[in-house]
């Protein structure tokens, strides 16, 4: 966005009113701002190639920081989550010293599993196939019959560990061991949200989906408000005017779009009367703001709480979308919450209906590629950014997508 710098204006004022100028031009705009250029098309063999696939996976959700699961869901020392989305299993767990820690489910011995159950508590790790002990920490701490491994260094020998780090309560996991720090990578996005107390909130629920569709196809609908009037005539598109979408794309993949209320003085009749963060810039209580942090966290931040999508692939034609809800401490127990959720529940469902025969469509001799408007660019550049991480030189040509949205980048 471009910034409007006045003496003694916060950074935050600047951004949060171009965000609004840029609600106001998207609404007046005839046509798409001279010097964009008409999106090429996506490849269709980007949803369905197995070779592709097999790039995505290993290029992307094995090499990206994904948003695990927030604090409260790891209560105390030992605590712990067995976490699969990536396909490999991987151990969250709670340390005694409160940290938090991830470490492949994978014994230094041979292998084996060292925890089976989904979730728990724990004092340490004892694998079951020959007996091997690990700590908290994942240190080597007992081997039966050591007698029989001669100049064995247990100290060498500690379960492997993810990289792990926070954003507030929000742990992310990131199979890369040289990934950039957590931080970094979400940049700008943090700094948006830092009136939103979100170290103050509270995990309340979360719920579980899953489509029969590739991840991509109903990721993408999370990124453009341009099927409002067809999707969901009867919720969304009743309150929120998509033609004032304004967009905005970052660096690394991450982007936001921020949809105008159709009338100044609506309310989430799900939310109003529910307490609000007072701290909160105006867009967030009073717009719909929508992030999206690459690859696959979708969050419409708000001053009453706020909901994580996550979009999961299972396998090349299956996916699971996750919601979790994260309430303002003191509101957690609000009764207006089931209401608020089943309402979403019901919205996500208009969306997810239509997926799988989406996918079964794409499958076909028919479908050339995703034929993007200047209001899906959001899609686009997600596309560039896969690219990017896969390396555009491992990419198919038949299968590349040209570089195109550098110019159009924002940097707060
Ligand atoms: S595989 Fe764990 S002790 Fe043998
Ligand atoms: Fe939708």
């Amino acid at each position: 966005m471009t910034g409007h710098f006045t003496p003694g204006d916060t950074v935050k004022a600047s951004v949060e009113r171009s965000l609004f100028e840029g609600i106001r031009r998207e609404q007046e705009r005839d046509a798409p701002p001279e010097g964009f250029p008409a999106l090429p098309v996506i490849p269709g063999g980007r949803y369905t190639d197995p070779a592709f696939l097999e790039l995505e996976t290993r290029h992307l959700w094995k090499r990206s920081w994904l948003y695990a699961l927030h604090t409260d869901e790891l209560p105390k020392p030992g605590s712990f989550r067995l976490w699969k989305k990536t396909g490999s299993p991987i151990i969250i767990i709670r340390g005694k010293d409160q940290r938090v820690r991830a470490f492949y489910n994978t014994c230094r011995h041979r292998g084996a599993p060292l925890v089976e159950a989904e979730k728990g508590e724990t004092k340490g790790f004892f694998c079951r196939y020959h007996g091997w002990t690990y700590d908290l920490d994942g240190r080597l701490v007992a081997v039966r019959e050591k007698r029989d491994f001669p100049g064995m260094d247990t100290s060498c020998l500690g379960l492997a560990e993810v990289r792990c780090e926070q954003l507030g309560n929000w742990v992310f996991v990131n199979e890369d061991p040289d990934a950039e720090p957590l931080c970094d990578s979400l940049a700008p996005v943090p700094g948006h949200w830092e009136h939103l107390e979100f170290e103050r909130h509270r995990h309340i629920a979360s719920a579980s989906y899953e489509i029969a569709c590739n991840v991509k196809i109903l990721l993408d609908a999370f990124l453009e408000t341009y099927h409002l009037k067809s999707i969901h005539p009867q919720t969304v598109d009743r309150f929120l005017d998509s033609r004032g979408t304004h967009v905005v794309l970052w660096p690394r993949g991450h982007s936001l779009m921020v949809t105008p209320h159709r009338r100044a003085e609506w309310r989430d009749p799900g939310a109003a009367g529910m307490p609000e963060i007072d701290s909160a810039e105006e867009i967030f209580a009073r717009q719909n703001p929508s992030y999206n942090l690459y690859p696959n966290l979708v969050t419409p931040p708000s001053s009453t709480g706020t909901p994580f999508i996550t979009f999961w692939p299972r396998t090349p034609r299956s996916m699971t979308v996750d919601v979790h809800w994260f309430a303002p401490e003191g509101a957690e127990g609000h009764e207006l919450w089931p209401t608020r959720m089943s309402n979403f529940e019901r919205i996500l469902e208009e969306d997810t209906q239509f997926a799988p025969r989406i996918q079964q469509s794409v499958e076909t001799a028919g479908f050339k590629g995703m034929y993007l408007s200047y209001q899906e660019r959001r899609i686009y550049h997600w596309h560039e950014e896969l690219d990017r991480r896969i390396g555009a030189d491992r990419v198919p040509s038949s299968l590349r997508i040209q570089p195109l949205m550098e110019p159009f980048l924002e940097r707060t």
